[in-house]
């Protein structure tokens, strides 16, 4: 009886290692399983968020309507004024605030400036749009005599087309600590009917 139950237990022993080895293997595998999983896990949230959240998109800078409120223009001299009402949105679509220094919206006839505005120093919070009102006063008084036979001709059409254009220069934040320079760019090109002394075209890139 001693003897056979001696038998059983060296037997089991015998039997037990290769088992007991056989276990260790499946626990390596698992682990190696886990480890595979969790470093592809952890690419994909990476690349999930260098795509989107910290990805820095340029903010833009945009003109709103435009509503005319005064406006003379005698092609003879040949001169115009224009006093119009708008709105400038600087909008941020970055996971982070957008801070920018102060600059100027400039408006051309034919490559010559017939007027600006500034826009003052600010922030667009993360998601966000900037809206600043302002009344833009444009003006022939400083534009040079070569431009005068092209502009009698232009407004003798009745239509007057101009040009604007800004640089938004800034840094966005992401979560607080990440910086980066960004700058938000504006051009427009708009048209004014003189019978009408409204914006009738009115386009930005
Ligand atoms: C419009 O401009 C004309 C000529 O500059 C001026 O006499 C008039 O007062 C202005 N009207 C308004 C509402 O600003
Ligand atoms: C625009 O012109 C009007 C009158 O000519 C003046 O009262 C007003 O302050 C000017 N606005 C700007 C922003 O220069
Ligand atoms: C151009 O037009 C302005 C008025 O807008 C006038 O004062 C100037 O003398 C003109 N110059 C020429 C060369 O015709
Ligand atoms: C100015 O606007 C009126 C009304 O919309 C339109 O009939 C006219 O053709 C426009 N003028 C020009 C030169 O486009
Ligand atoms: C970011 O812009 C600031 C001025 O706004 C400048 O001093 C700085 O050198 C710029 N940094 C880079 C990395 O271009």
């Amino acid at each position: 009886m001693a003897v056979e139950s001696n038998q059983t237990s060296d037997q089991e022993m015998a039997n037990s290692q290769p088992e007991q080895q056989e276990l260790k293997r499946k626990k390596r595998i698992r682990l190696a399983i886990y480890i595979a999983v969790f470093l592809v896990f952890q690419i994909i949230v990476i690349t999930v968020l260098s795509l989107t959240v910290l990805k820095v998109k340029s903010p833009k800078v945009r003109l709103g309507a435009l509503n005319v409120q005064n406006l003379t223009a005698a092609p003879a001299m040949p001169s115009f004024d224009v006093t119009f009402a708008t709105q400038i949105r600087i909008k941020n679509t970055n996971f982070g605030r957008y801070k920018f220094d102060a600059s100027t919206i400039k408006f051309d006839y034919d490559g010559a400036t017939v007027g600006q505005v500034s826009i003052p120093k600010g922030k667009a919070g993360m998601w966000s749009t900037k809206k600043i009102d302002v009344t833009v006063n444009l003006s022939t008084k400083g534009l040079p005599s070569s431009k005068n036979s092209s502009l009698r001709t232009e407004l003798s059409t009745g239509v007057l087309r101009l040009m604007s254009e800004a640089r938004v220069k800034g840094k966005v934040e992401l979560m607080m600590v990440m910086k980066k320079n960004k700058s938000a760019k504006m051009d427009c090109t708009l048209e004014v009917n003189l019978s009408t002394k409204k914006i009738q075209y009115l386009k930005c890139e």
